[in-house]
């Protein structure tokens, strides 16, 4: 963090769409002082997730946006930023939001937005990952954890969690053992963002200064 905001706890705003056990993970470790930053406010856009139980049983700030109570993708993009802006985080994390942004949006947070998706990008961006990838035949899948920009699960990537896909794994199987991995490298990522440890510079990431590769860090799932 630059030296204004090097006393202050890093404040960082968690968006969500469901259950939210990434943002558990994220909590976990801001609990046992693992991040040292505070998470100011939970965003959904769906009313009724886990995800806000998750937020509140640990005395975070949650609100609703609902996406279908605005006219178009502008109208609901400019309410998040002004709620998230509200907040002035460091960081704003996306934890299973499943949403497509306007570039407006995107554009805003550059270089300050995290996303994590479950595979190795570029391979099956969108939905349906861990299904797509079975019927690919793939011998490896994962999940991915990105800088957001205006391209589709297609920001610069800080790191990719791999696991085998086994003969016996069904998409319900292999989203299990991806998740896993996502509840660790997800906290890793924030972590060093909040350490001033990771930064986006232009399309480069860097982590302590040193430019990672285009396919980030590999992290491999010990089996
Ligand atoms: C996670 O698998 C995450 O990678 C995925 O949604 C799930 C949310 O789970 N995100 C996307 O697909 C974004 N394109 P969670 O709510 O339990 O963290």
């Amino acid at each position: 963090m630059d030296s204004s905001s090097a006393q202050e706890r890093p404040k960082l705003v968690v968006l969500i769409s469901g259950s939210g056990s990434n943002l558990q993970a994220i909590i976990d470790q801001v609990g046992n002082g693992t991040i040292d930053a505070d998470i100011s406010l939970v965003l959904s856009n769906n009313p009724d997730v886990m995800g806000l139980q998750r937020a509140s049983a640990a005395g975070i700030n949650t609100e609703v946006i609902n996406h279908r109570e605005y006219d178009s993708r502008d109208s609901f993009d400019r309410e998040l930023i002004r709620r998230i802006d509200a907040e002035q985080p460091q960081l704003v994390i996306l934890a299973g939001f499943m949403r497509i942004f306007t570039p407006a949006f995107t554009n805003h947070y550059a270089g300050r937005m995290l996303n994590i998706h479950p595979s190795l990008l570029p391979e099956f961006k969108g939905v349906n990952t861990h299904a797509r990838a079975i019927e690919a035949g793939a011998n490896q899948h994962g999940a991915s954890v990105h800088f957001v920009t205006s391209e589709l699960d297609g920001g610069p990537l800080v790191i990719q969690a791999i696991v085998d896909v086994n003969e016996d794994d069904t998409a319900e199987t292999l989203a299990g053992k991806v998740l896993q991995q996502e509840h660790t490298i997800y906290p890793i990522v924030v972590k060093w963002f909040c350490e001033g440890r990771l930064s986006l510079d232009g399309n480069q990431v860097r982590l302590d200064k040193q430019s990672l590769p285009p396919q980030g860090i590999a992290h491999r799932a010990e089996s």
